[in-house]
């Protein structure tokens, strides 16, 4: 009897806690450290046991080999972002300047439509066997992936790439106060200078302006062509762009407050920044294990990251970082994208590092006064490592934890910020700025007329 018992509990246990869930996610940008994110969001979700269907443009240059996985290929993506949009020559000269919003939105606008538009997308879309109980869509500085929402009519998470953002803040809850959170792209660091805190508001009020009156109606646009047909086709009710676009349940953000500012933000914005990191790092290649282990000075890495190229670097600049480079006594590792010739002997090029393996090795000693900046960096580094590690979940538990949430509640509507349905005029009480200013007016016309009466009688009172 008991072990009846004991059985029935556990089968029990079982329904509990592995209650597998059907998630689509949406991971359209044809960048490697966006897939890195989105691959890795994906491998939490499979090792939960959930059923995941996944939007990845990578389909070309990785295998996913799971039997709860589906891809649906947008590969044609990667035509779309060609290198000239990474340019690093195009954005030293300005030519390319991602702090314009117009350009921004244009770039994800652009993307979405042929996300939206790509043949695969389509078909996914029309397959009435096509349920879910949960989609993530990556953000990116576009709202439209939430337009997914109108066909499978289930809740909605964000994913944002970066720290707490106001452009995906403000779909959830309001946008950041740009007095001391800064953009992202502006890059300033808070507490601002009185011209900085301009700035922020100018570029934020800029970017709000775009996203209220001039973004919706090309999105709105896309929405029409390439979804709204399917609804019509499928008979499923037609929501407004606007309804979907501020409808998510959550944000799941690649951030951690202890990578950036202790600023407060809203029960459904949740920190989930690290769950990209393996928990056992591998062994480094043979070939740059031999090279570490042989630089007796110690090793920089040099890597301008996996969307800008270093052989886009001007010529001129290429050759003066080698140069730099060759009269250093450290081994440099360059991830450089092709064979550069004449490099100096202790300069070594890498089409693609191992970061990760790669920075887990890295020691710097030096001396005198770069070596005390070394060691406060190093003090930093630990103090940041500790406070990361000491929490309650781990970001992968935690990205488990709040997806199944927002399943389990039915998209978390007691995570809905009533600061939504509040217009960013009432939240800075521009309107009771306009009664104050509007009664100071009238008083000031009140006390006019009154003098003028006065004034115009005493000369009558003199004549007389
Ligand atoms: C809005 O979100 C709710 C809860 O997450 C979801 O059930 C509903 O389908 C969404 N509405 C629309 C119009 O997509």
């Amino acid at each position: 009897m008991a072990d009846l018992k004991s059985v029935l509990f556990g089968v029990l246990l079982m329904f509990c806690s592995c209650e597998a869930y059907k998630i689509l996610a949406i991971f359209p940008v044809p960048s490697t450290s966006h897939g890195i994110l989105g691959d890795n969001m994906i491998k939490h979700l499979l090792n939960a046991g959930h059923e995941v269907t996944y939007i990845t443009p990578f389909i070309k240059t990785k295998k996913y080999n799971h039997p709860n996985l589906k891809i649906v290929d947008v590969s044609a993506n990667e035509e779309y972002f060609d290198e000239s949009l990474t340019d690093i020559k195009m954005i030293m000269s300005g030519a390319l300047d991602y702090k314009d919003p117009v350009l921004m939105a244009q770039l994800t606008i652009m993307l979405a439509t042929t996300t939206l538009g790509n043949p695969n997308v389509h078909s996914f879309l029309k397959d009435p066997n096509q349920q879910f109980d949960v989609i993530i869509g990556e953000y990116m500085f576009s709202d439209m992936y939430s337009v997914f929402q109108a066909v499978f009519q289930c809740p909605f998470i964000w994913f944002s790439t970066i720290q707490p953002h106001w452009g995906i803040l403000k779909m959830v809850h309001a946008p950041l106060n740009p007095s001391y959170n800064s953009d992202y792209i502006i890059g300033n660091v808070a507490p601002f200078t009185f011209k900085e805190r301009v700035q922020e508001l100018w570029y934020q009020l800029k970017g709000l302006f775009y996203h209220k009156y001039i973004n919706p109606e090309q999105e709105d646009k896309v929405y029409q062509e390439h979804v709204v047909p399917i609804l019509r086709a499928q008979g499923k009710p037609v929501p407004n762009y606007e309804e979907l676009k501020y409808n998510a349940s959550l944000v799941l953000g690649n951030s951690q407050v202890v990578f950036g500012n202790a600023v407060p933000l809203p029960p459904n914005y949740q920190h989930i920044g690290g769950f990209h990191i393996d928990e056992d790092v591998k062994p480094l290649p043979e070939d740059l294990k031999k090279l570490m282990d042989n630089a007796k000075n110690g090793v920089i890495y040099f890597s301008l990251g996996s969307n800008i190229r270093s052989k886009d670097l001007p010529d001129s600049m290429k050759e003066g970082l080698l140069e730099i480079f060759g009269k250093l006594k450290q081994t440099v590792i360059w991830k450089f994208e092709e064979n550069l010739d004449k490099t100096p002997k202790n300069v070594h090029i890498v089409q693609w590092a191992p970061q990760q393996s790669l920075l887990g090795k890295l020691k710097c000693n030096d001396n005198y006064i770069n070596g005390l900046y070394i060691y406060r960096y190093t003090a930093k580094i630990k103090e940041i490592s500790v406070a990361y590690h000491h929490s309650p979940m781990k970001p992968g538990e935690a990205l488990n934890f709040w997806v199944e949430h927002v399943v389990r509640t039915r998209g978390a509507p007691h995570l809905r910020s009533v600061a939504l349905q509040v217009p960013l005029y009432q939240q800075a009480y521009l309107d009771l700025l306009a009664v104050i200013l509007a009664a100071v007016a009238v008083i000031l016309l009140v006390v006019k007329r009154i003098l003028s009466l006065f004034t115009s009688e005493s000369p009558k009172l003199k004549r007389n």
